[in-house]
């Protein structure tokens, strides 16, 4: 496969950053080429065979804990050159990035994200993307890597935008869901198979004073 090669100047990418000023959230359905998709499919299933993924936990740093009544997903952060699929997603990613710097000054420096695998009947209750004392995520991107969901699969991303009627989106592989980190409350509902996806923060500098 071509690797993908996406300029901050692209289409798409001025798309996301028109929808995210206008309403705080866009979807793309056809976000990822198939290939790319599948591969990153591949590798999430690998790590979890490996025993790479771990319960995702809820918090920040040392408050950070395991509850499953919350979020059931397991996850694994991604570093960069561990894999080819990783790092052509962290391009594309990074593209995204310099789009949204330029359409809407968010100053975004960095980007963290993970693999996440949610095993049927795992959930992730409501909630918001930002900690009450990191206010450094201002942009959410969630990928997903299903083949062949179908809505009956359940586990939709529910969205509660203020103001507006809630929406869900299906986690059908190669969407692309992204939206203001911290005005957007969601939640992923359960579903009847095993869900998988990338997520992904992109981030400002803190207040801290260095
Ligand atoms: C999250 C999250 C949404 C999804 O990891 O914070 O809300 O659809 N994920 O997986
Ligand atoms: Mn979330």
């Amino acid at each position: 496969m071509r690797a993908m090669h996406l300029s901050p100047d692209d289409a798409l990418l001025m798309q996301i950053v028109d929808d995210l000023a206008e309403r705080g959230w866009s979807q793309q359905n056809l976000f990822l080429p198939e290939a790319l998709t599948r591969k990153l499919a591949l590798e999430c299933r690998k790590r979890a065979a490996e025993g790479e993924l771990a319960p995702a936990g809820v918090g920040r740093g040392a408050a950070q804990e395991v509850r499953e009544g919350i979020r059931g997903d397991h996850i694994q952060w991604l570093e960069p050159a561990q894999a080819e699929s990783c790092d052509e997603y962290l391009a594309v990613m990074d593209a995204l990035r310099q789009a949204l710097n330029r359409g809407l000054f968010l100053g975004l420096e960095d980007f963290e994200s993970h693999f996440a695998l949610y095993p049927p009947g795992a959930f992730y209750r409501r909630h918001v993307d930002r900690f009450r004392d990191d206010d450094k995520r201002m942009v959410s991107a969630v990928i997903y890597l299903n083949d062949a969901w179908l809505p009956e699969h359940g586990g939709q991303l529910r969205m509660f935008p203020k103001g507006g009627d809630p929406f869900d989106v299906q986690p059908v592989g190669g969407c692309l869901a992204v939206f203001l980190s911290g005005d957007m409350p969601h939640e992923v509902l359960p579903a009847t198979r095993e869900r998988l996806s990338l997520t992904g923060w992109f981030r400002r500098r803190g207040s801290e004073p260095f």
